[in-house]
């Protein structure tokens, strides 16, 4: 261990073994004045982290956690947040889902735990664009990604289209077979999953097929996997943008029952590999016909359910057409105006574990 971190621990040793709160409160003094002078690096150090955050955030929360204990009103409050704080910078703490050190998980401020995601821009570094018509914004599989699985995990992606979730899991570690009907995304997909950056250890697979019936156990074995740890669906909504003309494409179901019916089908096929107490993420908007709002995604939720799945969660998300131009957004304002319903501005995440 850092000389500079030992002898802050030595330091809050001896905070919680004073006699009364002004004592503890005269201690963290000198322990904010070591923190505010330590250098970026043993910064670091004081979270053992893999996530590379900035020193200076560190910095700021490792002073907010002083603050909390010089505002303790108690000795005891104080002792409590004391023993809190040292366990922060020398133990970690992980479950059996992810690389969250729960010990510190006020880090990890990026990743999202509250039931409405609201995101800006679409994050376009590296090899994602917009391209792909259809696409979801890489900010989905990365906050599932790193919630439900380990470095070295694998992800299957059951509608990769321009291979999104495989980007995000080279990015972060993870393995990834991802399924898709249209040989023309699969190879967009494939084209972004240059063979020179792949890490050794981790397998990008991109299959070209139709979800319902693939049979992915070979792909696993191969790799010397017996299970995925986490499945995300991204199924057409429906009719609402064609995405081919195969029968098998749920783009092209005939009504709202086979759509859901090969929902089923595809969820019951992947889900096989997954491992038990694991967790299907599904990404599904609504749709408008005929006067009426279709609840595709709560009918979808349903099915899942009945299939056995348990449902852990339900995520709005915020959802803009962006590339749509000002005439059109106009027009769909003054439809709904008439119409008397409301512009869909959300789509869903719903999140379930497989419990059986
Ligand atoms: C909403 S898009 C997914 C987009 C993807 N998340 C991305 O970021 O590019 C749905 C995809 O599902 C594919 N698809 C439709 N039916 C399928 C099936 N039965 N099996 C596999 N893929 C299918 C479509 O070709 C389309 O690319």
């Amino acid at each position: 261990m850092d000389t500079n971190i030992v002898e802050l621990v030595q330091l809050l040793h001896e905070a919680r073994e004073c006699k009364n709160i002004e004592e503890i409160r005269i201690k963290m003094g000198e322990a904010r004045s070591m923190v505010e002078f330590l250098d970026p690096v043993s910064i670091r150090q004081l979270i053992i982290s893999e996530e590379g955050y900035d020193s200076n955030f560190i910095r700021r929360l490792i002073l907010e956690d002083i603050q909390q204990i010089v505002e303790s009103r108690t000795k005891e409050r104080a002792v409590y947040y004391i023993n809190r704080f040292v366990k922060s910078i020398t133990s970690q703490q992980f479950s059996k889902l992810n690389d969250i050190d729960l010990n510190k998980w006020k880090l990890y401020q990026d990743i999202l735990t509250d039931s409405l995601w609201i995101f800006g821009k679409r994050d376009s570094s590296g090899d994602h664009n917009a391209d792909y018509w259809g696409n979801f914004i890489p900010q989905i599989p990365n906050q599932l990604i790193r919630r439900y699985t380990k470095k070295g995990d694998v992800v299957v992606d059951g509608f990769l289209g321009s291979g999104t979730t495989l980007i995000e899991c080279k990015k972060l570690g993870r393995s990834c077979i991802g399924i898709e009907l249209s040989q023309k995304a699969a190879d967009i997909a494939k084209e972004k999953n240059s063979p020179e950056d792949e890490d050794k250890k981790l397998f990008q697979e991109v299959v070209v097929g139709d979800s319902q019936s693939v049979d992915i156990s070979r792909i696993l074995s191969d790799h010397g996997k017996k299970d995925a740890k986490l499945i995300i669906l991204h199924p057409p909504y429906w009719d609402i943008i064609k995405f081919s003309s195969a029968q098998n494409d749920l783009s092209n179901a005939a009504d709202e029952e086979s759509f859901l019916k090969m929902m089923e089908n595809v969820v019951r096929n992947l889900s096989s590999h997954l491992e038990r107490d694991r967790y299907l993420a599904v990404v599904i908007g609504d749709k408008y016909s005929a006067g009426s709002w279709i609840p595709l995604g709560f009918h979808t939720m349903d099915r899942i359910t009945s299939l056995g799945f348990r449902l852990k969660s339900i995520v709005v998300k915020n959802f803009d057409r962006t590339r749509a131009k000002r005439e059109e957004k106009d027009l769909w304002r003054y439809r709904a105006l008439r119409g008397g319903f409301y512009v869909f501005k959300h789509e869903y995440i719903f999140i379930f574990q497989k419990s059986g």
